[in-house]
Order: structure tokens, then C-alpha cells, then sequence
């Protein structure tokens, strides 16, 4: 009997002591998604220490909405406690936030929808029995602007011995590749019409694919140009308006390709999408020269270059920053001529310039109306002039001009205050004499993409800024539906920047947390959306994956269709969706989507339980106008799939796409 009551206090103790308790702030938050920045251990997301309601808290995470993190409890968890609310770091008035618990897709617990100063709430729930438990931070249905949103003194106790790391459940789909090798023959790809300003410098690489060596020629070359044998770059300017028909040639030892490039000569600029890097989505402030030319490097070392990957493009964080504590960030704002400085980090912007051009490629920079850029760097307010000089001079080919600080000057948010500043720096650089793509970013205010092609903007933001996460990217790009008419060659449409490969807004960078299909989902719909297509990620580090999905020519192609139609969407039923593309050959590109967006999105929706669902989608011929048979080819495979009378139907992917190109049996 002893020996019996024995054992039973030495199992009890022993469960004691194995079970235990995880907090929030040990985990690996690489996987916890966050609507802006990077979730942060026992700090904010803007790094500061956790509080709420002037309550400060030693422990915890700081995120942003929208937020989920998934957690693996096995069945063992048996309380999950914390104290959750809006951090005080935010604006007052700013932001508001509801906070849900989610146990294998039930709602747990969730708050009320919480704002700067509300008592934080406090969560006690008991977890028996729960295998996946979800913590979701939601944007209260107003958007996710000053969403800072604190779990704090958050711990787990388990009833048996768990490590942080059986916690966090990673992507559960690999990644998977699609996009085939490319052949060893030439291959000629990216725009097949391009338009430049007459007189104005010209600059145009052959993008193409195949075994090097590679020579390079022209028939018919307009006059003015020199082509440049070994790199395939075309530079020189063409005085007379018009238009020229030049036939491009790449050969190896294998063989040759021919490829008509159609040379506008006019008043029209970037006739299709600009393709390109911009320094935001990785680096953001922790931008430099060395980082620049790395990314120029990158783009002709990874091949990018050879299916018409051109531009080069630093965002913010250039200019000099008044009040700076950094000393690499101080000095004179402008010159005694009122032209504007850069900082340290970029000691030659001209020396950086050449560097790009000689690669083939083209330089972007990034301004704004206002007086201050959005991070409190200088920006062009009433040196609009001096500034698109000293762009020109420079050799700066792409404008990103952001609003931010302009909100202080413009009146009131009325249609002639948010096109004016607009108007003055389109005054400026049309004075200039270089082909400056000018990219309007003011997040879609006034519906920009009605009145962006009449004050002169080469492409206009449609959108807040995009981070890596589901809700984020599938939230922007299923809602360009009805933009369609306003974009053409020339002028389009911006959903924002791509959140591929090593994204994270720098200096600290992280695997985009969009599962495979979902990037699938996104290169597949921008194309079809004819977006600027901006690479946001590392380019000295592209993953196999990532490269897969930034060089699949017949997509790119889709993006680059001469024509320059946008899709529209054609059907949008049961969590599925439908987008077609015309395209100037007379085929249809069509985009088969599954991303089950729901008629309001359920908070168990924000999460992978780890089933593999997909949905058939049933596309019809007369949906498209098309009345005869039809032959399909999968895009992205490049795979012919046969021919089709009216209906073809095929698996799509949970968040995932099916990508194919259309045409009318012969
Ligand atoms: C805004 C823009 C972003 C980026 C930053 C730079 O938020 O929308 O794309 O340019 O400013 O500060």
C-alpha cells in the first residue's frame, strides 16, 4: 500500500515539475504575420517598451493588425493568460484594434474593439483539449492605420514538458517550382515597344535568354542609335518624332532569335509596366550606395536582367534629414543654389547613376510635395524645379513622388488640392531634358486612378503599403476590380511593390510570409493587373523559388502585352475568382483564383489549419467571348493542355492560382 501511495506522489510531483510554462515573447516570432513592421519582443512595433494605458509591461509582443501567429499545443496546453490593447505609442485618436483567440477554428475569447487609452483586457482561458490555438489581432474593420496592438505578460502553461520551438508552426506548404528552365537558344524577351522623348537620352538592353556567349545586332537601327555588340545595350537619342520599327537579333553558338521592338518616338513614356527593384521593402532607411550597386549587380548576375528587369530604384532615406541624431544623416539641406544634398550613405549620386547605366539598367529615386518625406527626410516642397535639374543632371530615370507631409500644406483633401502638387512637379520634369518615369504614391486618395493620367503620372499607388501577408497582399489585389479603364500604355495603375524573397523593411530581413501559393497568386494577378512590377526583396540573396517567380517569361509577358489592358474580373463566386486579360495577339490570358476571401472574413479564415484545400473552378469559352474551341496552355508550367469545347475546369489551390493563356482553335 505504501509503495503504491509511493509512486502516486512521485508520478504527481514529476508532472509538476515537467509541466511548465512558455511565454509569448520566447517563441521565434519569424512566423507570427504583422500588418507593418516586425512583431517585437517585450517592445512595440515601433521598438519602444510595451504600454497600455500608461501601464507598462516588462513582458510580452508588440504587433501590428493585421496579425496572426499559429501555435502547435498538441492537446497539452492548459492556460493561456495575458493582458492585451493598443499601445500607447500611437497618435491619440489614432487606430483601433479587436483581439481574438481562435482553438482548432472556434472563437475562444476575442475583445471589444479597443483604442489608445482603454483599460487593457485580460485574458484567461482554459485550453484542454485545444491542438492549434490561433492569436489574431484584427484591424476592427477601419483599415489597419496606427494598428499597434500589444499581447502582453502573454504565457502558456502546459501540462507536460513543451519547447518554444514545438510551438510555432512554420508554412506548412514547400516550395514548389514551376517555371522551367530556359532553353540554350536566344531568346528575345521583355518590351516590344518602348517610347522616348525626342531628343532625350536613350537607353534600351536586348533582354535575352540563352547560352553565353551572346552577340547582338539590329536591322534598321533608328538613326541616332548605337547598339553595343556584347552587352546588347542600345543608347544614343533620336531627334524626330515618329515611329520606328527595329528588328533585335541575339546569337550563340547554337543559333539566333529576331524580335521586332517598336520605337515610339513622342510624348509617351513607359508604353508598358515598369519592371525593376525598389529599396523599400527590404532596407527602408537602412538604404545605401553599396546596397544600390549590390542590387545592380544582382540584377545581371541572377540572369533578371535577360527577361527585362531594368530599373534600380532607391526609396526613401537618400536626403539629408533635419534634426537627425545620426551623424551619416546631418549636413545643409541644398546648396547655396537651393539644390538638394544627399546624405552620407550616398557620397556621388552621378558616380552611382553611371554605375547603373553602365549595366544596362536605370536608376529610380523617390521625393515627395511636402517639405518632409515620409521619414522625416527633406522633400521637394517649393524646390520642385531645383530638384527635378538636379534629377535630370544626376541621370535619374524614375520618380516615386509620395504625399506624407504635403497633408500639412494642401487646404483641405478637395480634388484641386490633392492634383496640384502633382501637377507642379510634372511641370518640372516635363522642363527637363530626360525620360523620368513619374510614379504618383498618395495611397489612392481621391480615387487617383480617375485623374492620374491627366496630371501626368506614368503610374499612381492605388493602395496604403503592402506588407508580406495574406490579408495584406490578397486584401489590395482582389480589390483592383473596376480600375481596369483608367490604366494603358503609359499610364497604370499601382497596387504597390512586391513582397517576394527576403523582405522586411531592413536592416533585419526575413522570408516573405506569404505561403508559395500565395506569391504564386501575387506575381500571377499583378501581371495580369499590368502593376508596376518592383521587386522588394534582397537581391544579393533570391531564393530558387523566388527566382522561379521572377523568371518565367511567358508571365512577365502577360505584364509586358503591348496592348496594355488591364485585367478585369469576371467572376467572383464562392471564394473563387476569375480575371481576364486581352492581349494584342488576340488570346486571352486568364487567371483561375481560389483565395476564399469570403463575404466577411471569420477570424478562424486568418490562419492554415494544415488541410490542403482546393477548389474546382469551371471556366466557360462564352464567358470570354470566345464561341469556337479553344486550346489552353498552362502559364507558368508552359505547357500546352489541349483543346477545350467551351468549358475547361481544373484544381486551383487554396490562396493559390491557376494561370493560362487562351486562344481560338485554328
Ligand atoms: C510611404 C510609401 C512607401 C514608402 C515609404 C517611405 O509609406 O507608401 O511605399 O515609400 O513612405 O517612407
Amino acid at each position: 500500500m505504501k509503495t503504491v501511495l509511493l509512486i502516486i506522489i512521485i508520478i504527481f510531483f514529476t508532472g509538476i515539475l515537467e509541466a511548465q510554462t512558455i511565454w509569448l515573447d520566447e517563441l521565434d516570432l519569424t512566423s507570427m504575420q504583422c500588418g507593418w513592421g516586425t512583431p517585437e519582443a517585450n517592445k512595440s512595433v515601433e521598438g519602444n517598451p510595451l504600454t497600455l494605458a500608461g501601464q507598462k509591461f516588462e513582458r510580452g509582443v508588440g504587433t501590428h493588425a493585421v496579425s496572426t501567429l499559429l501555435l502547435n499545443l498538441d492537446g497539452k496546453g492548459k492556460q493561456f493568460t495575458a493582458f492585451v490593447g493598443l499601445d500607447d505609442e500611437v497618435v491619440d485618436g489614432n487606430g483601433s484594434v479587436k483581439f481574438f483567440v481562435v482553438g482548432d477554428k472556434k472563437i475562444l475569447w476575442e475583445s471589444p474593439v479597443m483604442k489608445k487609452g482603454d483599460k487593457p483586457e485580460k485574458v484567461n482561458l482554459n485550453l484542454d483539449g485545444i491542438k492549434l490555438l490561433g492569436l489574431l489581432v484584427g484591424d476592427a474593420d477601419d483599415w489597419i492605420d496606427y494598428d499597434h496592438a500589444d499581447w502582453c505578460d502573454a504565457k502558456i502553461e502546459f501540462t507536460s514538458k513543451r519547447t518554444p520551438d514545438e510551438l510555432v508552426v512554420k508554412t506548412a506548404i514547400e516550395p514548389y517550382i514551376l517555371t522551367p528552365k530556359p532553353s540554350d537558344s536566344p531568346k528575345i524577351n521583355g518590351a516590344k515597344v518602348f517610347g522616348v522623348r525626342p531628343g532625350n537620352p536613350f537607353l534600351y538592353t536586348i533582354a535575352a535568354t540563352g547560352k553565353r556567349p551572346m552577340t547582338f545586332s539590329a536591322e534598321n537601327l533608328a538613326d541616332g542609335l548605337s547598339l553595343d555588340e556584347a552587352s546588347g545595350i542600345i543608347t544614343g537619342q533620336i531627334m524626330k518624332a515618329g515611329e520606328r520599327n527595329v528588328t533585335l537579333i541575339a546569337k550563340n553558338e547554337i543559333g539566333d532569335a529576331k524580335r521586332e521592338l517598336r520605337i515610339k518616338v513622342g510624348n509617351q513614356i513607359s508604353l508598358t509596366p515598369p519592371m525593376g527593384w525598389n529599396s523599400w521593402n527590404c532596407w527602408a532607411c537602412a538604404v545605401d550606395d553599396a546596397k544600390v550597386r549590390e542590387s545592380a549587380d544582382a540584377m545581371v548576375s541572377s540572369g533578371l536582367i535577360n527577361y527585362g528587369w531594368t530599373y534600380i530604384n532607391i526609396d526613401d532615406c537618400w536626403e539629408i534629414k533635419p534634426d537627425a541624431k545620426e551623424p551619416e544623416l546631418q549636413g545643409e539641406l541644398r546648396d547655396k543654389n537651393g539644390m538638394i544634398n544627399t546624405n552620407k550613405k550616398f557620397p556621388d549620386m552621378k558616380a552611382l547613376a553611371d554605375y547603373v547605366h553602365g549595366k544596362g539598367l536605370k536608376l529610380g529615386i523617390y521625393s515627395g510635395p511636402g517639405p518632409l518625406t515620409c521619414a522625416g527626410f527633406t522633400a521637394s516642397y517649393q524646390y520642385e524645379f531645383q530638384d527635378a535639374q538636379r534629377y535630370a543632371d544626376w541621370g535619374i530615370d524614375y520618380l516615386k513622388y509620395d504625399w506624407c507631409s504635403y497633408s500639412k500644406i494642401a487646404k483641405d483633401r478637395s480634388l484641386p488640392e490633392l492634383k496640384k502638387p502633382y501637377q507642379v512637379m510634372r511641370d518640372a520634369l516635363s522642363k527637363v531634358p530626360r525620360d523620368i518615369v513619374y510614379s504618383l504614391c498618395q495611397y489612392g486618395m481621391g480615387k487617383v486612378w480617375e485623374w492620374g493620367e491627366e496630371v501626368g503620372g506614368n503610374c499612381w499607388r492605388t493602395t496604403g503599403d503592402i506588407t508580406d501577408t495574406w490579408s495584406s497582399m490578397s486584401g489590395i489585389g482582389f480589390n483592383q476590380a473596376g480600375h481596369e479603364k483608367y490604366a494603358g500604355p503609359g499610364h497604370w495603375n499601382d497596387p504597390d511593390m512586391l513582397v517576394v524573397g527576403l523582405v522586411g523593411w531592413g536592416p533585419q530581413l526575413h522570408p516573405s510570409n506569404l505561403t508559395p501559393d500565395e506569391q504564386y497568386t501575387h506575381i500571377s494577378l499583378w501581371s495580369l493587373l499590368c502593376s508596376p512590377l518592383l521587386i522588394g526583396a534582397d537581391m544579393s540573396r533570391l531564393d530558387d523559388f523566388t527566382l522561379n517567380l521572377l523568371t518565367n517569361d511567358e508571365v512577365i509577358e502577360i505584364n509586358q502585352d503591348p496592348l496594355g489592358v488591364q485585367a478585369r474580373r469576371i467572376y467572383d463566386e464562392d471564394g473563387k475568382q476569375i480575371w481576364m486579360k486581352e492581349m494584342e495577339d488576340g488570346s486571352k490570358a486568364v487567371g483561375l483564383f481560389y483565395p476564399d476571401l469570403g463575404e466577411k472574413k471569420e477570424p478562424e479564415k486568418y490562419f492554415n489549419w494544415g488541410e490542403k484545400k482546393s477548389a474546382k473552378i469551371i471556366l466557360k469559352g462564352n464567358d470570354l467571348g470566345i464561341s469556337s474551341k479553344f486550346t489552353v496552355r498552362d502559364v507558368w508550367r508552359q505547357k500546352d493542355l489541349g483543346v477545350f469545347e467551351n468549358v475547361f475546369e481544373t484544381e486551383v489551390p487554396y490562396h493559390g492560382v491557376v494561370l493560362i493563356r487562351l486562344a481560338e482553335a485554328k
